[in-house]
C-alpha cells in the first residue's frame, strides 16, 4: 500500500513537469516604473526590487527551484495575484486616487510585515529587510502621498 501511493506521488510529480508556467514578463518600459517616475533613492531602489519586485513588477525572476511544479504553479499564481493588485512597472498608468491609496496600503503592509509574503522569505533570504530597514521603506511609502 505504502508503495502505491509513493508511486503514485513520483508519477504525480513526474507528469506534473509537463505543465510549465509561462515565465515571459509582460514588456518593461521603464519611463512607467515607480522608481525611475519618482527618482527613488538609491537604498530605496535595491530594497523594493529585492523584497517586491519578483511579485509587484513585469520584471520577475524566477530561480530554478521555482520552476519545478507544483512549486512554480504556486509562484506564478503569487506573480498573478500579485501584479494584479499592484505593479510598480506601470505605476505610472494609475490615477493619482490609485496611487495614494496604494502607497498607503504599501506603508502599512511593510509595517505590519505583511509583505514581503513569509512563504517567500523562506526561499528567498535575499529579500528579507530588517526592522529598521521596513520603517525606513514605510516612511519613503508615505513621503510620496
Ligand atoms: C511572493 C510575492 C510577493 C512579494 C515578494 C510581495 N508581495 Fe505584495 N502582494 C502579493 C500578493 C499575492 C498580493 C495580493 C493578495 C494579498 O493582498 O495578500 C499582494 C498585495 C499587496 C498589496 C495590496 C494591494 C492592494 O491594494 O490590494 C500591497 C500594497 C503590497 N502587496 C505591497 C508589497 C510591497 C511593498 C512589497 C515589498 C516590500 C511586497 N508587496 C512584496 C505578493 C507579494
Amino acid at each position: 500500500m505504502k508503495r502505491k501511493i509513493l508511486l503514485a506521488i513520483v508519477a504525480f510529480l513526474i507528469i506534473a513537469q509537463f505543465f510549465r508556467i509561462d515565465k515571459t514578463n509582460p514588456p518593461v518600459i521603464a519611463a512607467n516604473d515607480i522608481l525611475n517616475h519618482v527618482q527613488a533613492p538609491e537604498d530605496i531602489q535595491s530594497m523594493m526590487k529585492a523584497a517586491c519586485y519578483d511579485c509587484h513588477s513585469n520584471e520577475t525572476k524566477y530561480p530554478w527551484y521555482m520552476d519545478i511544479a507544483p512549486f512554480s504553479w504556486w509562484t506564478k499564481n503569487h506573480v498573478n495575484n500579485g501584479r494584479g493588485s499592484l505593479n510598480f512597472s506601470e505605476w505610472v498608468s494609475y490615477s493619482e486616487k490609485k496611487k495614494k491609496h496604494k502607497l498607503e496600503e504599501s506603508a502599512l503592509k511593510v509595517r505590519k510585515k505583511w509583505m514581503p509574503l513569509t512563504s517567500y522569505l523562506l526561499a528567498h533570504p535575499e529579500a528579507k529587510i530588517s526592522e529598521e530597514e521596513r520603517e525606513k521603506l514605510a516612511k519613503w511609502f508615505e513621503s510620496m502621498m
